[in-house]
């Protein structure tokens, strides 16, 4: 609840005192050097290194001990993402993927990928508060997060000053495992390698949202993904907080989801 209400006071205040999108910021978890993240490269569609978890993360039946943190807006289990234009989910290839915004970041141009796995109490306190308000029938004590952020990425060979902000957050009790999708500030969906238009950074192939467990039934397109409309993804929520995204991904629960994800469209 706590989550909520700050975000509904910060969003009544920001009609009267500041920009709409200052609002979203509340709905970021805090990152940046300050809280010792750890920074890609600075490169057109790179990752991190491979990154060894703390924690086992349950996907859809498997614990991975492992992932990626992409440049081009992509959380992925066994294999690097350097490709560009996204594709629907579920993929062929079979990898798991979290995309939290999956489209042509380029960090050359400007923005920073930042990534951290923490067990900060403060951190989990949030974890455990956020996921106990929306699935209250669920009981969870996170034990564990890892925080990805895409803080102002523009998107390749981009001639415009738009950037994206967002961000995915994993987390986990050790057993039950969510993924937090949180959308502060979208500008751009496509580069012109997608498709888009450099001075825009709309049109093409438009970013895609959402996750794919890689066993090709289970996996979740965020509704708008890979249209237009996307642009507005930070409207939308299927928790009732505009710009949050959240599912359960440790087993499939999504038919129930899927359901309140209509009603609430
Ligand atoms: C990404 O994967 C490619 C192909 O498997 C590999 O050559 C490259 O070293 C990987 N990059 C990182 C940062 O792990």
């Amino acid at each position: 609840m706590e989550t909520f209400c700050v975000f509904l006071l910060l969003a009544v205040g920001s009609t009267l005192t500041s920009p709409v999108q200052d609002s979203k910021d509340s709905l970021m978890y805090p990152y940046g050097p300050n809280q010792g993240d750890m920074e890609n490269p600075k490169e057109d569609d790179g990752t991190s290194p491979e990154i060894t978890l703390t924690e086992p993360f349950a996907f859809y039946g498997k614990q991975y001990h492992s992932l990626y943190v992409n440049n081009n807006g992509v959380v992925s289990f066994g294999v690097n993402v350097s490709q560009y234009t996204p594709d629907p989910f579920p993929l062929d290839g079979g990898s798991p993927f979290v995309a939290p915004f999956w489209g042509d970041v380029d960090t050359r141009i400007a923005g920073k990928v930042y990534w951290r796995q923490t067990r900060d109490q403060a951190v989990l306190r949030r974890c455990t508060a956020d996921i106990n308000q929306y699935f209250p029938e669920v009981p969870f004590v996170a034990v564990w997060a890892l925080i990805a952020t895409w803080d102002h990425v523009a998107f390749f060979r981009s001639a415009s000053k738009k950037v994206n902000t967002f961000q995915a957050v994993l987390t986990t009790d050790g057993n039950i495992a969510f993924i937090m999708l949180n959308y502060a500030d979208i500008q751009w969906t496509t580069g012109p390698a997608s498709g888009g238009d450099p001075k825009t950074g709309l049109g093409g192939i438009p970013a895609q949202a959402g996750f794919d467990s890689g066993d090709k039934i289970h996996y979740y397109n965020i509704p708008s993904s890979r249209t237009a409309d996307v642009v507005n993804i930070g409207g939308t929520t299927n928790v009732g907080v505009p710009g949050r995204w959240v599912f359960q991904v440790d087993e499939f629960v999504a038919a129930v989801t899927t359901e309140s994800i209509d009603c609430l469209l």
